[in-house]
């Protein structure tokens, strides 16, 4: 089976996911989608989300892709539902795996999740959680600064992302949790700076390692895996001028990456 997975976020997010996708499956051809022109997701209304989801799912459906991973806790917690009862791809989400690994990790049952506006408002780590183990507290910490400042151009800095961490998460440290959820795909690109903040008694995690775990089940499920003889080049779609995603994407990815801009 040739064709791509389709990996979607609000911007440069998703990345974090995609790269342990290329790192746990590299017979796959990942196309991506960056939202940049809509980014940040974390402060609009739900219908706004699933709207600007839902073109992007369609732009990737046409390229032929032969699933989604919504590489975004934000579109998850908003359009997830709503997209996979519409369309008959598979679709995943961030969140399940993030909360399952949440699970896992905790070990005296108190879990902070940090995101965005939107999804700490959602509670849908919460509800997740909850579902599989109701002994386990989440607080959730909306940091609505973090994603504009990680997209903008030369913020990625460790004074400056100090000052970041201190200015938003203050409040937290007086919090008994022991692992600290990084509940918005952006925030793993700055997780060791997060897990300096915190200190070593703290676990990080972020849902980036389960989702691509999903991902796998997904494909072993659907007989969808990809034989390497078959393997094609990834593409990175981006919605409009980023004036940082080619940086971030190859530097994170490790390699030479040049967007296509596409109109939706
Ligand atoms: N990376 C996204 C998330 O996981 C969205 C951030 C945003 O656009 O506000 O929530």
């Amino acid at each position: 089976m040739s064709r791509a997975i389709g990996v979607f976020d609000s911007g440069v997010g998703g990345l974090t996911v995609a790269r342990e996708i290329m790192r746990q499956l590299p017979n796959e051809t990942i196309y991506y989608f960056g939202d940049v022109k809509n980014c940040p997701y974390g402060d609009k209304k739900r219908e706004e989300i699933i709207e600007n989801t839902e073109k992007a799912v369609k732009f990737l459906i046409n390229q032929g892709v032969k699933m989604i991973v919504l590489a975004c806790n934000t579109a998850t917690a908003a359009a997830l539902d709503y997209l996979q009862q519409k369309y008959d791809i598979p679709i995943i989400g961030v969140v399940q795996p993030g909360a399952r690994r949440a699970i896992q990790a905790t070990e005296n049952n108190k879990v902070l999740v940090l995101g965005t506006k939107f999804t700490a408002n959602s509670k849908v780590y919460d509800r997740e959680v909850e579902h599989i183990n109701s002994n386990i507290i989440v607080y959730d910490k909306a940091c609505p600064a973090f994603c504009p400042f990680i997209e903008a151009e030369g913020n990625l800095i460790p004074d400056a992302t100090k000052k970041l961490l201190e200015e938003t998460l203050t409040e937290t440290k007086n919090l008994d949790m022991d692992t600290v959820v990084l509940g918005c795909t952006h925030y793993p690109i700055l997780k060791k700076d997060i897990e300096k903040y915190y200190g070593d008694k703290i676990k990080v995690i972020s849902s980036g390692r389960e989702a691509a775990r999903e991902v796998s089940t997904v494909l072993t499920y659907e007989k969808l895996h990809q034989k390497k003889l078959n393997k094609k080049e990834h593409k990175f779609f981006i919605s409009g001028y980023s004036d940082n995603f080619d940086n971030i994407a190859s530097k994170w990815l490790k390699k030479s990456i040049k967007a296509e801009i596409v109109e939706l």
